[in-house]
């Protein structure tokens, strides 16, 4: 999610060519052979391929030719192959086909090993589009995976490469832990790109460009991380792998980062400013942002997951993920051998964190009753709004902080499906939550996953089913946003994480509604 392809329509702004496994320099030659056989993806997937689905809405096939996917799973294959039988309709069919897969056909751009250490595997995830890997992307992108990965396969390549990005994103972390976007690590040699000539801004705390691709201080990437390992340690039992390669001293940096960021508010007592540990100098305030009051005990975050700055940084949904996962990981630190203290730390400031939501989240409004509220400063300002991006408050029962069924969660899902909030987009093309990085009209398919993934209601599945399927401009995979009244306008032809979300989101329908996928979608 770049903040500068902000509203570029039809053109994805970055092009990247399709990669190969590469694990050694001496397949360095065939990597470069492949690069120029393999069609630009970001191109490619803005063109029309036979076959087609021979459904109403005439669906293209987006998979690149085996030859030029960027990893091959047989666990993945066999399920996209079960899937896609259990499925009737013509046109879901093919774009589960090509969505589900689209992470690992199109953007692992790098696996290897440390230059310290040839047992660490590392595995370079880029977002699509944009030659880097996001924290949060890449986690996502992952994560649509995870329902496949057990502890029978946690010795083969998914694992590794599961294993590989939590390693890449902990070395990241342990430098630069309050960056967001990341370049190919030196052991790979590919070529490096940043973010540097767009921004003409400072940053604090310093930062080298020799790895980092740009530093926006996100809370929801830190919580990604912790997410990421929780679903791996979690899926495969195993964890040993956690006391290996510095994933501990990640978790210390990230911890440093959440405390500082809840133990500094805009001024001290006397009323003087306290210079936080980070600054981004494009924002109010000589770069420190709205004023953020004292000793509310949740934890700053200055960005959104849409990369787009937030109005005030007390980001619930970001507060949310970060405690339910910080929790979930100090389960990972009580196995590892001497770490006792470490999880007892990680259990105690998961449990202020969900504390302060509840205290300081939470907004009574007249039409919804209780809803939570999206940002607040503590002084009583809020922000109610959600947008597209996860974490958002759609998302929170999705990733667990909050139960499905929650009144609270509830009346805030409501809200946030109606014209109450702000960042609503709905016409005949697509109605789904949207969000100020693509601005007015686009309504983002992720979003309307999402609202398949907190639901029971049988007849708001289908309906969101309908329109995903029909919204695709005949191209076959989930754009990043799609103008409401008009499904020939979108953004993004190559955004991997809404097209594994979206393969994702099927797969769970075959467990708990099967019936949805024997449907027909054929009528307008
Ligand atoms: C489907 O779309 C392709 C590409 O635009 C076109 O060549 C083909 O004729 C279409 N098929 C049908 C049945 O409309
Ligand atoms: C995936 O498998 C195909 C053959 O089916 C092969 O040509 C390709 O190189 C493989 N890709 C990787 C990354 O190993
Ligand atoms: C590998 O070790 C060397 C020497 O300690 C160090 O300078 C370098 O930063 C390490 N590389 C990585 C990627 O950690
Ligand atoms: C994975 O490999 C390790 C080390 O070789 C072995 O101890 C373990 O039993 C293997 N796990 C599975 C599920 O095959
Ligand atoms: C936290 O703040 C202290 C100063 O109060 C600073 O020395 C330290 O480097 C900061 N750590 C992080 C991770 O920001
Ligand atoms: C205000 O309080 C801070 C923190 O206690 C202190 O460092 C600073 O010197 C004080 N400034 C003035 C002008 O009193
Ligand atoms: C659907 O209902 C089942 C059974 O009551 C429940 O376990 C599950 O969490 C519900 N799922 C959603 C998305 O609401
Ligand atoms: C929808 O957008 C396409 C592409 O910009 C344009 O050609 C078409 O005229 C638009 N349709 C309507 C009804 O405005």
């Amino acid at each position: 999610m770049a903040y500068w392809t902000t509203g570029v329509l039809l053109l994805a702004s970055l092009a990247r060519r399709c990669i190969a496994e590469d694990t050694g320099s001496s397949d360095q030659e065939a990597t470069e052979a492949l690069e120029k056989k393999c069609p630009d993806y970001g191109k490619w997937s803005r063109q029309f391929h036979a076959p087609f689905s021979n459904g109403i809405h005439n669906l293209s096939s987006m998979r690149p030719v085996p030859a030029c996917r960027t990893f091959n799973s047989s666990v993945v294959e066999d399920a996209i192959e079960k899937t896609t039988e259990a499925i009737v309709d013509p046109d879901l069919k093919k774009l589960f086909e090509n969505a589900f897969p689209n992470t690992l056909d199109t953007t692992v751009a790098w696996r290897g090993r440390s230059m310290n250490d040839s047992e660490e595997e590392l595995a370079f995830i880029i977002t699509g589009d944009i030659d880097a890997m996001w924290l949060r992307d890449s986690a996502n992108q992952l994560h649509s995976y995870a329902p496949l990965l057990t502890a029978s396969n946690a010795n083969d390549s998914l694992a590794s490469l599961f294993r590989g990005a939590i390693n890449l994103q902990a070395r990241y972390l342990r430098t630069s832990p309050y960056c967001n976007a990341f370049q190919a690590p030196p052991e790979s040699g590919r070529e490096r790109r940043h973010n540097g000539a767009y921004g003409g801004y400072k940053v604090n705390p310093p930062y080298s460009w020799d790895f980092v691709f740009e530093c926006k201080y996100e809370l929801d990437s830190l919580a990604a991380f912790l997410q990421l390992s929780h679903t791996y340690h979690d899926k495969t039992g195993d964890f040993d792998f956690f006391g290996k390669f510095g994933w501990i001293e990640a978790i210390e940096s990230v911890m440093a980062v959440a405390q500082n960021m809840t133990d500094q508010p805009t001024y001290h007592p006397n009323g003087t400013q306290l210079e936080a540990s980070y600054m981004f100098s494009r924002f109010i305030n000589h770069g420190y942002g709205s004023p953020v009051a004292a000793n509310t005990g949740l934890i700053r975050s200055f960005f959104r997951p849409s990369d787009d700055p937030v109005l005030f940084q007390l980001f619930i949904p970001a507060n949310m993920q970060f405690s339910h996962f910080l929790r979930l990981d100090a389960d990972i630190m009580y196995k590892l051998q001497d770490q006792a203290a470490l999880a007892d730390r990680m259990k105690e400031m998961a449990a202020n964190v969900r504390a302060a939501i509840e205290e300081h989240g939470i907004v009574h409004t007249k039409q919804h009753g209780d809803v939570y509220a999206f940002e607040v400063d503590g002084y009583g300002g809020v922000n109610l709004m959600d947008d597209a991006n996860s974490p958002s408050l759609l998302s929170s029962a999705f990733f667990g902080y909050l139960d499905r069924s929650d009144k609270v969660y509830q009346n805030t899902r409501k809200r946030a499906l109606s014209t109450y909030n702000p960042y609503w987009m709905h016409g005949p093309a697509i109605s789904a939550v949207g969000g100020p990085h693509n601005g007015q009209e686009m309504a983002w398919p992720m979003a309307s996953i999402i609202r398949i993934l907190t639901t029971n209601d049988s007849d708001e599945i289908v309906q969101q089913l309908r329109q995903l399927v029909s919204s695709t401009d005949q191209l076959g995979l989930m754009h990043e946003s799609v103008r409401s009244h008009n499904a020939s306008q979108w953004s993004r032809s190559w955004f991997s994480w809404a097209n594994g979300l979206f393969g994702q989101c099927i797969l769970d329908l075959q467990e708990r509604k099967l019936e949805i996928l024997k449907m027909s979608f054929q009528q307008k």
